[in-house]
Formats: structure tokens, sequence, C-alpha cells
């Protein structure tokens, strides 16, 4: 068996960044997948297969809504919904095999099969054991049950996003459990192609955690779009039915007993590290008390030569965010200094409009008693956004009221996901919002909004 420098377990957006920087820096590596393609959830089951739907049905939307506005005449198109799959299923093939090009261009040797680590320093895969000095461990997520709800995934009626990206037809009814990032980003997508789509959220309002205002304007423009929202329910129980599924659930405020009989119901609860086979137990490495692999700030676990990134880890189950980990890590493994700035990630949902936010948002200000400075801009303000039926929307940025460093950025509108980016430029240089106000920003683009919404930190935008 070769020895390497390094193996590592699980081909995500983690592992995959990991094993191609580790190569890059001269290290003997390889790569264990067990799946067909390489990947891991992001590519073949989540971020690439849901930004295809989010897309394709987008395409559709616009079609039927926004082109006989602009003078484009004609009946908006029909939905072939296997021809559909086919496209999604082209934009996976086209990913997985690019990083199959890219690991052989880097000599990152594919281990195909389902990794063990029986000691340290030793990677089982199938009948065979490899030598390796480091072994990184980024076997990302799998789907988490609803807590306390008798609650049994299918995947052909109940469905966790694998299966609602793969659903044998388009559901006449959808209920989606869970008021969060992937049973929004999927409820547009069935709601654009038809679906008529509940939405049955515990909280009073959708995605927790991200900033107050925008949440509010997110339901409100998505209820728009013709999602419906049942807030302040949990779910306890999904029965199966002749033709679809009963989801029983209890209003909090009164526990109002109700039932929704639907065609599809969609479990969108959240996920959990998947850390299943790989014999963590025996080996000794030691979970926080919500069944992550506790790591230290190198990404070191409890057992040495042993190290831990991406979903598997605490921390928000982002693929960019295990990329970054991915790539400190190897960094760190071959001698260099490797970093995350964990106050510098930003979160986006790719729904229309899209919502993207980055650093602290007004309410944990508040909370920690942080003096801030609020700079907000709407799209409305906006000449290309309005030109583009797009105005819908703003850009809320937040800034030390006495330093003028800006702290968060939370955008709800056109290209949201694009538009953080420059903030996060701007605060790895900690940069105050008077820089973005100064910094000359090309019109007529989208991003005016971020600088107007900056100049509002100081004497104001022009626009508002
Ligand atoms: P989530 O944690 O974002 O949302 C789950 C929601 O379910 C919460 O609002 C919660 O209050 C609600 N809930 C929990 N129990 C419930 C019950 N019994 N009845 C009703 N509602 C209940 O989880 P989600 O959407 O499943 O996403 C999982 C992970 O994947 C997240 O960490 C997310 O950030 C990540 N992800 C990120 C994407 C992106 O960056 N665009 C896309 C898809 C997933």
């Amino acid at each position: 068996m070769a020895q390497y420098d390094v193996i590592i377990i699980g081909s995500g957006p983690g592992g995959y960044v990991c094993a191609i920087r580790c190569a890059q820096l001269g290290l003997k590596t390889a790569c264990v997948e067990g799946r067909d393609t390489l990947g891991g959830t992001c590519l073949n089951v989540g971020c690439i297969p849901s930004k295809a739907l989010l897309h394709a049905s987008h395409q559709l939307h616009e079609a039927q809504h926004n082109f006989a506005r602009m003078g484009l005449i004609g009946d908006a198109p029909s939905v072939d919904w296997s021809r559909m799959l086919d496209y999604k299923r082209d934009a996976i093939e086209a990913n997985t095999k690019g990083i199959e090009f890219l690991f052989k261009k880097n000599k990152v040797d594919w281990l195909k099969g389902w990794a063990s680590i029986p000691a340290a320093g030793k990677v089982r895969v199938g009948d065979e054991t490899h030598d390796a000095k480091h072994v990184v461990i980024a076997s990302g997520s799998e789907s988490a049950p609803v807590p306390g709800a008798d609650v049994t995934v299918d995947e052909e009626v109940v469905v966790s996003s694998t299966g609602a990206l793969e659903l044998s037809e388009i559901p006449r009814t959808m209920a989606v459990i869970g008021g969060g990032v992937i049973g929004l980003e999927l409820g547009s997508v069935y709601t654009r192609l038809g679906t008529d789509v509940t939405v049955i959220e515990y909280l009073d309002g959708i995605t927790p955690g991200q900033d107050a205002e925008v949440a509010k304007q997110f339901q409100k423009l998505l209820k728009k779009q013709g999602l419906s929202f049942v807030t302040g329910a949990a779910v306890s129980k999904v029965e199966r039915t002749d033709d679809g599924a009963t989801v029983h659930y209890a209003m909090r405020k009164d526990d109002a007993a109700k039932t929704l009989d639907v065609d599809v119901v969609l479990v969108a609860t959240g996920r959990r590290p998947n850390t299943d086979g790989l014999g963590l137990d025996a080996l000794g490495v030691s979970l926080t008390n919500r069944g992550q692999i506790a790591v230290d700030d190198h990404y070191k676990t409890s057992v040495e030569g042993v190290y831990a990134i991406g979903d598997v880890i605490e921390g928000p189950m982002l693929a960019h965010k295990a990329e970054d980990e991915g790539m400190a890590i190897a960094e760190i493994l071959a001698g260099q200094a490797g970093h995350v700035n964990y106050g510098v990630i930003p979160g986006v949902i790719y729904t229309h409009p899209e919502v993207a936010s980055v650093g602290i948002t007004q309410e944990q200000a508040e909370e920690a008693g942080t003096k801030i400075k609020i700079g907000k801009f709407s799209f409305m303000g906006n000449g290309r956004a309005k030109a583009n039926f797009a105005a819908d929307g703003f850009v809320k940025l937040i800034a030390d009221a006495e330093t003028d460093r800006i702290l968060g950025c939370h955008v709800i509108g056109p290209m949201a996901g694009d538009l953080i980016h420059e903030v996060c430029v701007a605060m790895e240089f900690g940069a105050a919002a008077e820089d973005l106000a100064r910094t000359c920003h090309a019109h007529p683009t989208y991003s005016e909004a971020m600088r107007e919404a900056a100049l509002d930190c100081g004497d104001g935008a022009i626009h508002a």
C-alpha cells in the first residue's frame, strides 16, 4: 500500500478542496469517496442540483410574469419535468467530472469506497488498509429527523432534500416542514412549477438567525409569489395516506391540533453530522454534545494525527465554510499558517430575490450592547433594478457608531449572493463604511445599492 502524507475522508467541498490544496503544497494525497461520483452532497444532491432547478424554474417565472411587460409576446413555455431533471443531471455531471479532472491534474488519488479509521495513521477502504501521516475527516452531514416527531422519510412521498430533487412528477400540493434555507429554496422551485406549497415552521418567523427586517420582508415577498406559511406550529406526525400524506401539527400559542393533506411532504428541519461507520468510538475521537467531532483551533481531534473539517465539526453547515477549512488544514499540515476568519463567512439563500448576509445582525449588536449605525437603501432607488423588474428588497449595512468600521451587511434583492462579497472583502480589510462610500461603483449596476447604503451611514444616500 502507498504511504500517503494525507488521506482525506469525503470528497465534498471540504474534502476535495483540502485534497487539491494538499497536493498543490507538495503532500502525497488521497481522498476516499464511496459515492460513484466526487463532490459530496453539494455537487450530487445539494447546492448544484437545487441551483439548477432554481434557475430553470426562475426562467419559467420570468416568461410567465415579465416577458410580456418587456414586449416579448407569445405563450409561456410549458414544463417538461423529465427534461428539466435531465438538465439538472447534466449540471451535476459536468461539475462532478470537473472534480475528477482536477484530482488527476493535481495527482490526488481517489480511493473508491467507504472509509473507516482502525487506528491513527491508518485508513481502511474495503479490504485494503492505507497508511497516512495525517487523516482528515470531511464526511459531511445528512438530513436530520424532525425533532420529537413521528416522521419517516421514504424519499417518495415524505422526502428529504435528496428526494425532493428527484420527484417522479410535479406534485399538486406540498407541505414543507421547516422554514429554513432548504425548505424555502425548494419550496420556491415547486411554487414556480405550479405546486401549492405550505411551509410549516416551529418559530414565529422564517429563517431563524437572519436579520429580523430582512426575514420579514423575505416572508412577505415569498407570500406574494404564492407560498403559504403556518408559523408557530410544531409538526408532531406525518401519516402516509392512499394518495399522499397527512401532516399533524399543533399551534404553539394554544395547542390547537391541525392537519394538512398533501401529495408530498418535504422534511427540512436541519442536518446532522455524518460520522457513521468511521469507527470514531473505538478510535477514541471525542464528540461534542451535539454529535459533532470536537476539534481545536487547528482542526485537531482528540486523537493525534486525526483532523476534522466542514459539516462534521461545529459552525454553519455551508459548503464555502468547509472549503475554507479544507484550505486552512492543508496549509497547517504543510507547515504554513492556515486560518479561517469565522467573522466573515457569508450566507446566501438562492431564492428570487436572493438573501445574503455577513457579519452581525442589528439584533446581535443590540444584544451585545454594541453601538451601531445603520445605512439602508432600497432597490427602488436603483436604476438597473427598476428597469429589470428587480426592485423588491434593500441593503442594510451595519457599522460601528464610533469608528464607522463595517460590522455586518444584510441584503435582500437581485444578485444579493454576489453583491455581498464586496462587503466581505471590505470587512477582511477592516474597512469603514466611508471606504465603501468613497469607492467608485459603475453605473448602472446593482452594486450601486451597496454604495448607497454605505453613503447612508454618513451624510445620506443620493437616490433615497
Ligand atoms: P435550517 O436549520 O436552516 O432550518 C430548519 C427549520 O426547521 C428551522 O427554522 C426550525 O425552526 C424548523 N423546525 C424544526 N423543527 C420543526 C418542527 N417540528 N415543526 C416545524 N418546523 C420545525 O435547516 P435546513 O433548511 O434543513 O438546512 C440544513 C442546513 O443546510 C443548514 O445549515 C443550511 O445552512 C444548509 N444549507 C444551506 C444552503 C445555502 O447556503 N444556500 C442551501 C441548503 C442548505
